[in-house]
């Protein structure tokens, strides 16, 4: 890359275990147009959630090193088990501005709350990591905190059975529990579950306030963007590829889920062997 000029006009990198990070990445594309994003999805080797912090951290270090070779300006973990096992060493690790999901997340929820009784569904990986409960009462105290995983979500979304019976029926066990519990916000801390944002809304009922992070991490993005003088000034001219999608299998399918998540239409998504990074 050659100069300043060239530089902030470079692409924004957001990457996730599939297709979650597609909630993430449709975001940026509303609240930062004139981004370009190069956008990763480990489709071979997804779920992350049940995985040890290790073999996230390890995969994550792959794809960053990807992004890096695609000359991303900044990159975004849109994946909540990253960010919790995983985005401190790669903060140390990488020389460009990187930011997760779960800070901006715990930070809406926060806002949202007002008898101080916040839900948290996540991957095993995420619960277990306690970090939203941590980042929660970091900033306030007085916030209690229910955390409970939902492990066949991931799946489900993948297999596009968004709104099924059986997602239906899984749901409704998982957030039993969380039904009584009293509270009046509930995040959605996997990436994927925004898109089944109406199923768990309805078993939730009126009540409470789903909080989805993508918002505030967009949010989060673009101050950190203009506090570094890294913001693209204009949206890329005809010609330029705004958007670009690559995944580790499974490129069609990828493609009809993200036309489905994404109001851009995406043509094609490239597969790349990301264990050579
Ligand atoms: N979408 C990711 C998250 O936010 C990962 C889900 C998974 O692969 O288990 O946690």
């Amino acid at each position: 890359m050659s100069g300043q000029e060239e530089w902030h006009n470079s692409p924004i990198g957001v990457f996730d275990s599939g297709v979650g990070g597609l909630t993430v990445a449709r975001e940026i594309m509303r609240q930062l147009p004139n981004e370009r994003i190069v956008y990763f999805g480990d489709t071979a080797r997804v779920p992350y959630g049940n995985k040890s912090k290790e073999t996230v951290t390890k995969f994550s270090r792959q794809i960053v090193n990807f992004l890096k070779k695609q000359e991303v300006k900044a990159i975004v973990v849109a994946c909540n088990t990253v960010s919790a096992y995983a985005l401190e060493e790669l903060e140390q690790e990488t020389d460009i501005p990187i930011i997760g999901v779960m800070k901006p997340g715990a930070r809406a929820a926060i806002l949202a709350t007002k008898n101080k009784k916040v839900g948290v569904i996540a991957t095993e990986a995420t619960v277990h990591s306690g970090i939203y409960t941590r980042y929660i009462k970091e900033n306030d105290a007085n916030v209690s905190t229910l955390e409970r995983a939902c492990p066949l979500f991931v799946p489900l979304v993948e297999e596009g059975l968004w709104e099924d019976p059986v997602t239906d029926e899984i749901a409704r066990r998982y957030l039993s529990e969380l039904i009584d519990s009293g509270i009046d916000t509930l995040i959605l801390g996997c990436t994927h579950y925004p898109m089944l944002r109406s199923t768990v809304a309805k078993i939730m009922g009126e009540g409470v306030t789903l909080v989805n992070p993508a918002y505030e991490t967009a949010r989060e993005l673009k101050m950190l963007l203009a506090e570094k003088g890294l913001e693209s000034e204009h949206r890329p001219g005809l010609g330029t590829e705004l958007y670009r999608f690559y995944v580790s299998d499974g490129a069609e399918k990828f493609k009809q889920l993200a036309n489905s998540i994404l109001t851009y239409g995406i043509l094609s998504a490239k597969v790349v062997n990301i264990e050579e990074y």
